[in-house]
């Protein structure tokens, strides 16, 4: 990986003696790409920055309702092409759930794969994400996986470019099915209304969702490992499936 720019920083220790760093450090950037369960206002975007310390920037640029193809039409793509020339920045690359509406597997691989490239060639480091599970339920402990078929193509399209993938869809489907129906219904976007909208999440979803994004980086991103704000007790909460009991209303 060539950066953008290169030059030698001079460090000077103790008494005069310089030595010369050929890999100045630079601090990472994030940005959050994807449809509205990766946004700061119903998906884990929010949840996940908040999960950060030290980063020069946690940028959400996904966009609600948007594919592979249309995420391409909106300024946040612009402001992609802008703030991936700057070194050490991340995209996390989240698609599917809209994708699933108006395009098979196949064109979403193709399709995940073009845009893939094109925010890597804008010097970027993409890591793939899988869906976030939809809190859909066959019976209390038994979820619905609705994503599969195309976080599948994600997984192939990282292997395929030899890029790093968070299992969010594996993960979340864990989690819910740890956890079961009744309670998954907590982090609906409408809770508090007619808690119908078993895929946005409000705040408490935020919150739950971005750890596990969050534990995933920490986990699968070597270099941003030092940026994740550990929570072992919301950690060990998600990992035996349930809510820590002051969440619970
Ligand atoms: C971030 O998320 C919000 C709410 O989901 C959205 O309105 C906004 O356009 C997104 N993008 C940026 C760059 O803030
Ligand atoms: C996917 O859709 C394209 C375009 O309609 C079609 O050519 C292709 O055969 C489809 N593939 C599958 C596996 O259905
Ligand atoms: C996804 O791929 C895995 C491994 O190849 C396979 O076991 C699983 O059935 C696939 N899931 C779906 C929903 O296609
Ligand atoms: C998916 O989750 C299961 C636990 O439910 C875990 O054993 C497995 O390793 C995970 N697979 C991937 C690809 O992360
Ligand atoms: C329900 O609404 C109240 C008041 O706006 C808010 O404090 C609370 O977090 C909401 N609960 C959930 C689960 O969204
Ligand atoms: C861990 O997360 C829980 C649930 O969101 C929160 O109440 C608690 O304050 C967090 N602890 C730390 C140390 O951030």
């Amino acid at each position: 990986m060539v950066p953008a720019f290169s030059f030698s920083v001079l460090l000077t220790i103790g008494a005069g003696f310089v030595a010369a760093s050929p890999h100045p450090k630079l601090t990472p950037s994030v940005l959050t790409i994807g449809d509205s369960t990766v946004t700061d206002t119903a998906g884990w975007g929010a949840g996940f920055c908040a999960d950060t310390k030290g980063l020069a920037n946690c940028i959400n640029l996904s966009v609600s309702g948007t594919t592979t193809v249309s995420w391409k039409t909106f300024p946040e793509y612009q402001t992609m092409l802008t703030s991936c020339k700057t070194p050490e920045t991340f995209a996390t690359i989240q698609f599917g759930h809209n994708d699933q509406k108006v395009m098979n597997t196949t064109q979403f691989a193709t399709n995940l794969e073009s845009l893939t490239k094109i925010i890597q060639g804008a010097g970027c480091k993409p890591i793939l994400v899988t869906s976030l599970a939809r809190r859909v339920f066959a019976s209390e402990y038994v979820p619905t996986d609705i994503l599969g078929p195309y976080s599948n193509e994600t997984i192939n399209v990282a292997a395929k470019l030899k890029l790093p993938l968070l299992p969010l869809l594996n993960d979340s489907l864990t989690y819910i099915t740890k956890l079961g129906k009744h309670q998954s219904m907590l982090f609906n976007w409408d809770y508090n209304t007619t808690n119908k909208d078993t895929t946005h999440l409000n705040s408490l979803g935020w919150a739950y969702f971005g750890r596990i994004v969050a534990d995933e980086v920490h986990k699968y991103i070597p270099p941003l490992s030092q940026y994740i704000v550990q929570n072992k007790t919301l950690s060990d909460a998600i990992a035996i499936g349930t809510i820590l009991p002051g969440d619970v209303a």
